[in-house]
């Protein structure tokens, strides 16, 4: 018994106790009702006389130092739980929560989506990875069109037949969504896109564009010029000029190109917009028939018109920023700028 005693004194002496929940385990080790020393104290009772005086003393010794440990240790939690209590002054103000900020590209994508939403369109979204016919096929392009050249388009390598890719606009979701859907549709598709194109302050391999389509009984052009200035009043303001110039997109006939104000220069003439006073923001035409038959419209019965724009473009624009680039890199010194605007 007495080598026993030795030992466990040994043990207590190195047992180190740093929080609340080793205390307790330490106490029901060691000092409880079914602990080692209560067990042990009934051992002794049952030695020797002679052998009681030796060990009597050693186990007295190893409960108080048992008991000077697990003191120690209470008053150590102790003593953290008043200084806490004293540091804490209810009446402070709190810390202020960081609650970060909307990227300027989901702000104006959502301003964007509101602005159509007013005026009847729903929202339709479609996949980032694409096949040829949904991106390039149904919507006219003659296969030997250079937007197909791997200079513009990022392939996804497959087994498959059809040829996979990044979808390079928008203009895919169209497809989808005419394929599904009777008319009258009216609709917009927000969403990202990829070309592979040098990076660089007006360039990006990764964009966003907003697409819209119209398709019913009797949609004309007129209607398709009445959206647009609608949208673009309501976003750049009253006093902002639109022209349209007759331009080509092998899914629409006839295209234009729309372009609005310089908002820098207010018209004036700057570097943005090369000293002409306008910018481009979008690309529209009426649906081109065949791209109707494609998807599944009767193109006999039915019109409709279609517009893409990019939103950095738009966004650029509307906060006057000058490099692309800026919307990918997650500088928070650019991104807090946006705070106030949430
Ligand atoms: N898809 C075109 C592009 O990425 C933009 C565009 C032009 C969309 C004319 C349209 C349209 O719907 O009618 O450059």
């Amino acid at each position: 018994m007495e080598s026993k005693v030795k030992e466990l004194t040994a043990e207590v002496g190195g047992v180190s106790i740093t929080n609340p929940e080793d205390a307790e385990q330490f106490r029901l080790k060691y000092l409880s009702k079914k602990g080692i020393l209560a067990v042990l104290f009934d051992e002794f009772k049952t030695l020797a006389p002679e052998e009681r005086k030796v060990v009597g003393k050693q186990l007295n010794e190893l409960k108080q130092l048992a008991e000077q440990k697990f003191a120690q240790a209470k008053d150590l939690s102790s003593n953290n739980g008043s200084s806490a209590k004293e540091s804490i002054d209810h009446s402070l103000p709190s810390e202020p929560v960081d609650l970060g900020s909307r990227h300027p590209i989901s702000l104006v994508r959502t301003s964007i989506v509101d602005i159509f939403n007013k005026i009847g369109f729903t929202i339709s979204e479609g996949p980032e990875i694409e096949d040829d016919w949904h991106n390039f096929g149904a919507l006219n392009f003659p296969d030997d069109h250079p937007a197909r050249d791997m200079q513009d388009t990022f392939f996804v390598e497959s087994d498959y037949a059809e040829k996979w890719l990044l979808r390079t606009h928008t203009s895919s979701v169209q497809v989808r969504v005419m394929k599904n859907q009777k008319p009258p549709i009216r609709t917009i598709s927000p969403g990202r896109v990829y070309r592979n194109e040098t990076i660089s302050a007006r360039a990006h391999c990764q964009f966003h564009q907003v697409e819209g389509l119209y398709v019913d009984e009797g949609v004309s052009f007129a209607d398709l010029k009445q959206t647009l200035y609608y949208f673009v009043h309501e976003m750049f303001g009253e006093d902002i000029k639109i022209r349209f110039r007759p331009s080509f997109f092998p899914f629409t006939e006839p295209s234009a190109e729309m372009d609005i104000t310089c908002i820098i220069c207010e018209g004036k003439g700057c570097p943005v917009c090369k000293q002409s006073g306008w910018v481009e923001i979008l690309g529209c035409g009426m649906v081109h028939p065949k791209v109707l038959e494609n998807c599944g419209i009767d193109s006999n019965k039915y019109t409709g018109y279609a517009f893409g724009m990019g939103i950095e473009r738009i966004t650029m624009l509307r906060y006057q920023i000058k490099d692309l680039r800026l919307f990918f890199e997650n500088d928070m010194r650019f991104l807090s700028q946006f705070k106030s605007v949430l």
